[in-house]
């Protein structure tokens, strides 16, 4: 009795397996969608990019390869729980005992090493393919850096410095503009990844590391750390804005130009009589601060903490007030301003677009 609740569990076991496996698969093209997403994707199964259609379709061979395993094994499985079941009877006769096959042996230890080796040659070929690729002329290119808990963006070519939102061109079949990121790390391990443009690149201290994407439609692609960086890991996400050709360079010229000479003056003594100017540079001002996001465009950008809230006068206020509320544990200080400095910063802030 005690046997066939034994064989009963290990049944129950694999089914169970099976159906979590099951429910990943189902799952894995359905993410729920993040703040102001165009379209609610970060499946790396809808890529619209290269790099990222090669891994998925690298990541199409080993699921069915494993699939295909599975389906054998697990096949096998039942069979031998349903085949070879307590029967009535049984307890009387010993079952015969069986001593090895050379030929069944020799079969799952070559197959398994002949599939592995596959899987090596066609992972290994798919990752020389995507790090040998060379910037062409034309390329866009951008360092990104990652801070707890925030990506700073900087072209230098350009001499263009943002936050949170990489801007980058489409590229067509007439002007291949593909870019290029060289990932750095200001304190922790992060990690950069957008599913649908390229495969999750570690981003390290004291290490550079590279990669590239060449988006085709343009639109706004979504993306988070991918590396656990301490408490607000979760609300660092990344947004790749896609440009149709030539609306990239009006963002460049718009990013370009300094900060214009302020209509909120009050706004702007409060801000230059705070500490606000010891960690963000305001392009144009003596506000150079390197710690926290350069401020010079803060109104282009479509969210504020990476992403943690869109950027609206209620949320900007909200944060200016109390950054601790919106995203604890952020390096920005409540700094303990009034309510009117609170609107006084708020509405020189706003007039950085
Ligand atoms: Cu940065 Cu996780």
């Amino acid at each position: 009795m005690r046997l066939r609740l034994y064989r009963h569990h290990k049944f129950l076991r694999a089914l169970l397996l099976f159906a979590f496996a099951l429910t990943c698969v189902v799952f894995a093209g359905h993410v729920e969608p993040v703040l102001g997403n165009t379209d609610g994707v970060t499946s790396i199964f809808r890529p619209l990019s290269q790099p990222a259609q090669e891994i998925k379709e690298l990541s199409l061979l080993v699921l069915a390869i494993c699939g295909a395993i599975f389906v054998v094994v697990a096949g096998l499985l039942v069979y031998a729980i349903i085949r070879f079941r307590h029967r009535a009877g049984d307890e009387a006769s010993e079952p015969p005992q069986i001593y090895g096959s050379n030929q069944i042996e020799t079969a799952w230890t070559v197959l398994p090493i002949l599939i592995v080796f596959v899987l090596i040659l066609v992972t290994s070929r798919t990752i020389a393919d995507i790090q040998n690729r060379k910037a062409a002329p034309g390329a866009v290119h951008a360092t990104v850096v990652g801070h707890q808990w925030w990506w700073e963006i900087r072209y230098p070519e350009l001499g263009i410095v943002t936050a949170n939102e990489l801007h980058v061109p489409a590229s067509d079949n007439s002007r291949r503009q593909p870019t290029f990121l060289k990932l750095q790390s200001a304190d922790v391990a992060h990690s950069f990844w957008v599913p649908q443009l390229a495969g999750k690149t570690d981003v390290i201290p004291g290490r550079e590391n590279a990669m590239w994407f060449e988006p085709t439609q343009p639109g706004t692609y979504l993306g988070n750390c991918a590396e656990y960086c301490g408490m607000q890991h979760a609300r660092m996400l990344i947004r790749v804005i896609v440009h149709p050709p030539g609306e990239f360079e009006r963002w460049v010229a718009e990013q370009k130009r300094a900060a214009a000479e302020p209509s909120a003056p009050e706004g702007r003594r409060v801000f230059f009589a705070n500490s606000c100017v010891n960690c963000h540079t305001i392009r144009g001002t003596s506000a150079q601060g390197a710690f926290g996001p350069d401020l010079t465009h803060l109104m282009s950008r479509e969210t504020l903490a990476s992403g943690a809230t869109p950027n609206t006068v209620e949320t900007l206020r909200a944060w200016v007030r109390d950054p601790q509320k919106l995203k604890v544990g952020c390096l920005m200080p409540n700094m303990q301003m009034s309510d009117v400095e609170v609107d006084q910063i708020v509405s020189y802030l706003q007039t950085l677009k």
